[in-house]
């Protein structure tokens, strides 16, 4: 009998039959096992890769999360993926775009998610992908070059997608979860980062358009973290509670303290508070 969809390897031709996008995954790079994606696409980049090449591999020996954390990336269960882009808008609006494509990507996943298995994801802010309050991915974006006619970014996408329960780490059991365990059946990967592929270009061309407003809409609709009470963890092992209010035209978090001033973080790792 032959081997379900969602239990299959990952094939560059059965991806890019499945690809419905212009130009993401056109050049496509499928590996059984890397060091990290994004350290890969970086390399490829330094190469000369086109816009839109993505690395993707079955698992990843040091897959990296923000903040300097380790991404845990089992073999042929889980979604590790990098999208190379070199397309920017003019050298005075790239700071701006740069700080929207993160969470760009965080809304590309939650939208894949939603076709492709039924399921509804929430963001918390900037780019954590949420069901209920287990984490079921996210996004590590890298950069270089930016301000110069070099410069590219890395978007670098880890999503848990048919890993069970008793395989994540002891540590991550009770706080992340996956698409399988959410929807208990499994997840077919490969219709899952065709989705994810052409979801993203969309928001990308949108953004290089200039439609932040648009993009800012949907993050609102989608974002978990607006309205409730949160601890921000600062670089530097500074903390900061208060109640998350909106996200600003520049993607970044109002935060009203406790003494009712009020604070826009631009990184930092959010906590949900109760
Ligand atoms: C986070 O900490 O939430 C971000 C996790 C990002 C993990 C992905 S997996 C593919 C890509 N390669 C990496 O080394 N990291 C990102």
């Amino acid at each position: 009998m032959a081997t379900p969809a969602a239990f299959q390897p990952l094939n560059a031709q059965s991806i890019q039959r499945t690809l419905s996008t212009k130009t993401f995954g056109r050049t496509l790079h499928v590996l059984d096992e890397v060091a990290s994606t994004n350290t890969h696409a970086a390399a490829l980049a330094l190469d000369g890769a086109p816009h839109g090449t993505v690395v993707v591999a079955e698992t990843q020996t040091a897959g990296r999360g923000r903040l300097g954390r380790h991404w845990h990336s089992p073999s042929g269960k889980n979604l590790h993926c990098s999208i190379l882009l070199r397309a920017m808008p003019a050298r005075e609006q790239q700071p701006l775009w740069l700080s929207w494509i993160p969470l760009t990507a965080a809304l590309a996943i939650g939208r894949a998610v939603q076709v492709v298995a039924n399921l509804k994801v929430s963001v918390k802010w900037p780019n954590d992908l949420l069901i209920g309050d287990r984490k079921l991915g996210g996004v590590l974006c890298e950069s270089s070059g930016v301000g110069t006619a070099h410069a590219t970014v890395i978007v670098g996408i880890g999503l848990n997608v048919n890993i069970r329960r008793d395989e994540f780490p002891e540590e991550l059991r009770e706080i992340a979860t996956s698409l399988a365990i959410e929807s208990q059946r499994p997840c077919d990967r490969t219709a899952l980062l065709a989705a994810l592929l052409v979801e993203l270009e969309t928001r990308c061309e949108s953004l290089l358009a200039g439609h932040h407003g648009d993009i800012l809409k949907e993050y609102m609709l989608r974002c978990s973290t607006i309205g409730r009470r949160v601890r921000i963890e600062l670089a530097h092992g500074e903390q900061m509670d208060g109640t998350a209010k909106s996200i600003e035209v520049d993607g970044s978090l109002r935060i009203i303290r406790d003494d009712r001033t009020t604070v826009d973080i631009r990184a930092g790792d959010v906590i949900h508070l109760r």
